[in-house]
């Protein structure tokens, strides 16, 4: 098979910008997270202002790291992977621009409304009405950029990532419109159109489905390119990876309900999401498995190269988290674990072990290639940040779990004449320590994310942009 260099190149320019933001978000956004954390431990911390207060910074952590963060790592890999296993040229650059200013808008929207006290209140759909209406439009413009690179690729395959990356477009925007319906009453305040079971059980449908599509199946479009290239090594088998991606977007759609277990909302659907839950296990296991088999033959080299122990330890949490989370959603389990910080922990899991471990090691592979550049600055900071962001991600769980686990035996705990045994400050009190060492944990993990800003600064400014156009060029397979 021969190989020609064809005269057209990738927009690798949209690529990179969205590979700084996630590095700039992921910052500030795990900043905000040690912030609100050290809040819990040291209550003055809320400086007694309105914006500084944990209710309202709290939904700015989860809008900077899932959409800031999360998102760019999405957006940027996404462009990434599509142009290269398609072998063609994004289908529009300054549509690719839009979405990507686009993004950064919404992002700076909703870090001036959200300490302003201006929301939806919805988890994770926190934005009033005109920031939902850009992101609808950056997102629908997302879509055509993505699926019309796909109709005009130079392959006749589609390569199964771009079907994760694909699903997760179509659902989210699904999601966000269909949650997010409701009446303006002015430029800030809107409601919701739906009304009380309904509401709730829409907005978990939207929030279940936000960590399913969002937080998953994006995510999983990333593993099944990076894992493969930095292992260099064929996905583990190709007829899985097939399965794993029908199995696991027809079942996540149901299974919203165990976020209202033992509410209004009818016995027979939180009994339905439960059993879809625990069904969920098996696809979810599925596609760790095959991404960690991507290995065989190749394990030495994890030995030397931090970039995929990144890879490898986020899928070993992504095993942790869908497997606690199935186990959780087991109504006498749940009746446990619901509202305690065993949750926070179990979404820790999910969310620094697998999803910012992956997007970091995704990070760390596109960085040189998108520069043209060998390999990144130094890969001795690469290895330190590997240990900050590990142990980081342990001390967190380990210390929810021991929190959260506390908190539910406390709370239901009776004395023999049915009064309560502990009183909530009581809990609250037992559960200082493990504030204390999960906002040490958030520390670790958010240095890392500075000392990857050194290395990517110091990778960027080393770059050549002759080579850096080189890179660019598309290489097409096969071509006479
Ligand atoms: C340095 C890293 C981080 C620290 C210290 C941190 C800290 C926190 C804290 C203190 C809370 C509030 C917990 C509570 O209300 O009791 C929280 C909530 C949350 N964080 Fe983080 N976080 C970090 C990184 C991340 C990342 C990278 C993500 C996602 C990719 C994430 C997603 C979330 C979500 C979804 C919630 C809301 C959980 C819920 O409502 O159950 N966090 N975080
Ligand atoms: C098979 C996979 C999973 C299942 C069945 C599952 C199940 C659950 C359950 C039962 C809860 C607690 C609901 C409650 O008591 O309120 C929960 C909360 C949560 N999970 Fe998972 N989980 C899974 C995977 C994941 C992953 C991989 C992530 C992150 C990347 C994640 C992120 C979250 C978040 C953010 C919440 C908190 C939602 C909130 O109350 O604000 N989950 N999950």
């Amino acid at each position: 098979m021969s190989t020609a260099i064809s005269p057209t190149a990738y927009n690798y320019k949209v690529v990179r910008q969205f590979a700084i933001m996630t590095v700039v978000w992921g910052i500030l956004g795990m900043g905000l997270g040690v912030f609100i954390a050290s809040q819990l431990v040291w209550p003055q911390l809320n400086l007694d202002l309105p914006w500084t207060s944990f209710g309202r910074l709290r939904p700015l952590h989860t809008n900077l790291v899932i959409f800031a963060f999360g998102g760019c790592a999405l957006f940027g890999t996404s462009y990434y992977v599509v142009q290269r296993t398609c072998q063609t040229r994004l289908i529009s650059d300054s549509m690719a621009a839009f979405t990507f200013w686009g993004w950064q808008a919404v992002i700076v929207g909703a870090l001036i409304t959200l300490p302003m006290g201006f929301t939806t209140t919805k988890e994770y759909a926190e934005l009033e009405w005109p920031l939902a209406i850009l992101l609808a439009i950056v997102w629908v413009t997302y879509g055509l950029v993505f699926f019309g690179t796909i109709v005009k690729r130079k392959t006749k395959h589609i390569y199964v990532g771009n079907w994760f990356y694909g699903a997760f477009i179509v659902v989210t925007a699904m999601l966000h419109i269909v949650n997010h319906m409701s009446l303006p009453v002015s430029l800030f305040k809107s409601y919701s159109a739906y009304a009380g079971a309904t509401d709730a059980m829409i907005q978990w449908w939207y929030g279940h489905n936000a960590v399913g599509f969002f937080l998953t199946t994006g995510f999983l479009g990333m593993m099944y390119y990076f894992v493969p290239k930095q292992a260099e090594r064929p996905i583990y088998s190709y007829r899985l990876s097939i399965v794993h991606f029908w199995a696991l977007i027809t079942l996540y759609i149901w299974a919203g309900p165990h976020h209202l277990h033992y509410t209004a909302l009818p016995d027979w659907a939180q009994s339905l999401g439960m059993v879809m839950s625990i069904i969920l296990l098996a696809p979810s296991w599925g596609g760790m498995i095959n991404g960690m088999m991507t290995l065989s033959g190749a394990w030495h080299k994890l030995r030397t190269d931090p970039i995929l122990r990144f890879l490898v330890v986020s899928l070993a949490f992504y095993g942790m988290s869908t497997f606690e989370g199935p186990m959780m959603a087991i109504k006498t389990v749940n009746s446990l674990s619901h509202y305690t910080d065993w949750t926070i922990g179990h979404v820790h899991a999910g969310a620094l072990g697998w999803v910012a471990m992956i997007s970091i090691g995704a990070v760390y592979h596109m960085i040189p290639k998108l520069y043209g550049r060998e390999q990144m600055h130094s890969v001795g900071l690469i290895n330190a940040h590997f240990w900050l962001a590990t142990i980081g991600t342990v001390l967190y769980i380990a210390s929810m779990w021991v929190n959260g686990i506390t908190q539910g035996l406390m709370w239901r705990a009776i004395n023999d004449d049915g009064t309560l045994t502990y009183s909530f400050v009581e809990a609250l009190q037992a559960s200082h320590p493990g504030y204390i060492v999960r906002a040490l944990g958030g520390a670790f993990f958010a240095s890392g994310m500075l000392l990857m800003a050194y290395n990517v600064f110091r990778t960027v400014r080393a770059a050549n942009p002759v080579q850096a156009e080189e890179a660019a060029k598309i290489v097409v397979v096969g071509a006479h």
